[in-house]
């Protein structure tokens, strides 16, 4: 239905999975007026070992499915998907796109002492060098080390329990790394805050650990307010003197999926801090023709 104020439509944020949720929960807290509309792909997760040719073709399909939903801005809430198909959603898109790579570079270039910088991500992601073309744009003197860590979105998306089998991955994947020269690590997957607290611990307190999600939340509130594109009069408070909440709308591709659909809906709950979320199932056509990617791994310097 389309909105009578232009301002009062949802932004769309869009993932493989349950990633996104790490944008959307800083995006919520920043700005609880707005409403949102979140797709994650779970029938066709994970994108880090996908094709650019694939991750390009899906981000395309949800931008289709969000845009149904009369969406204001959308956030390619996907390291992977913001890495390869900014151009075909921009080409596709009659709203405001957002991207999660550059907020987190510009914070990383921004905070890094030691001018080196690490990146860790899915192989998509840094096979793509999206990160490193905008850390060197922002200073051609930093020195970026990456390393692709396969494993880890599918385990949190799986919802894996115990620290343990994360604790060995994470530092297989440090062990790749530099890690002596950096002083910033930039968390290229939105699924990876999800388990902040173990990088966190593998890392130790001198490293500072960049989170996409936050830094685009942050971004996306300056541009909305800069563009006077904010839902109308944020502020307003109803008779109980509480700013009233902006609707939230959940959907996946696939409801069938092993246990995915369970483990979204646990972490949503825990992460957003919500007692009970209504998912539904999104149907897009392309689905059914799609394969399983295959897995690959890769270290970049
Ligand atoms: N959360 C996504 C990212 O930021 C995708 C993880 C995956 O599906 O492999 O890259």
């Amino acid at each position: 239905m389309p909105h009578i104020n232009r301002n009062n439509r949802p932004i769309g944020i869009f993932d493989s999975g349950l990633g996104g949720l790490t944008v959307l929960g800083p995006l919520v807290d920043n700005l609880p007026a707005e409403s949102t509309v979140y797709l994650g792909d779970l029938a066709r997760t994970p994108y880090g070992a996908r094709t650019s040719g694939e991750i390009r073709e899906f981000a395309v399909e949800g931008l289709r499915f969000l845009a149904q939903h009369d969406i204001k801005a959308l956030i390619v809430a996907c390291n992977s998907a913001s890495s390869v198909a900014m151009a075909d959603l921009l080409s596709e898109a009659s709203f405001q796109v957002f991207d999660v790579i550059s907020p987190g570079a510009k914070m990383a270039a921004l905070h890094s002492k030691s001018r080196s910088i690490g990146v860790i991500g899915t192989t998509a992601t840094i096979n793509s060098g999206a990160y490193e073309l905008e850390l060197k744009t922002l200073d051609i003197n930093l020195r970026i080390f990456q390393a692709d860590c396969p494993q880890l979105a599918p385990m949190i998306e799986k919802g894996i329990p115990g620290a343990s089998a994360y604790v060995s991955v994470i530092r297989d994947c440090l062990a790749r790394l530099p890690m002596q020269e950096i002083d910033t690590l930039i968390l290229g997957c939105t699924h990876y805050p999800l388990v902040r607290n173990i990088f966190r611990a593998v890392c130790g307190e001198e490293v500072r650990l960049i989170d996409s999600g936050l830094a685009t939340a942050e971004a996306i509130e300056e541009a909305l307010r800069e563009s006077g594109g904010l839902v109308e009069d944020p502020q307003k408070t109803d008779l109980n003197n509480r700013v009233p909440e902006g609707s939230r709308e959940y959907y996946v591709t696939s409801t069938k999926v092993m246990n995915h659909m369970e483990v979204f809906r646990d972490m949503a709950q825990e992460f957003l801090g919500v007692e009970s979320l209504s998912i539904k199932e999104a149907e897009i056509a392309g689905l059914a023709s799609s394969s399983a990617p295959k897995p690959t791994s890769t270290t970049k310097t």
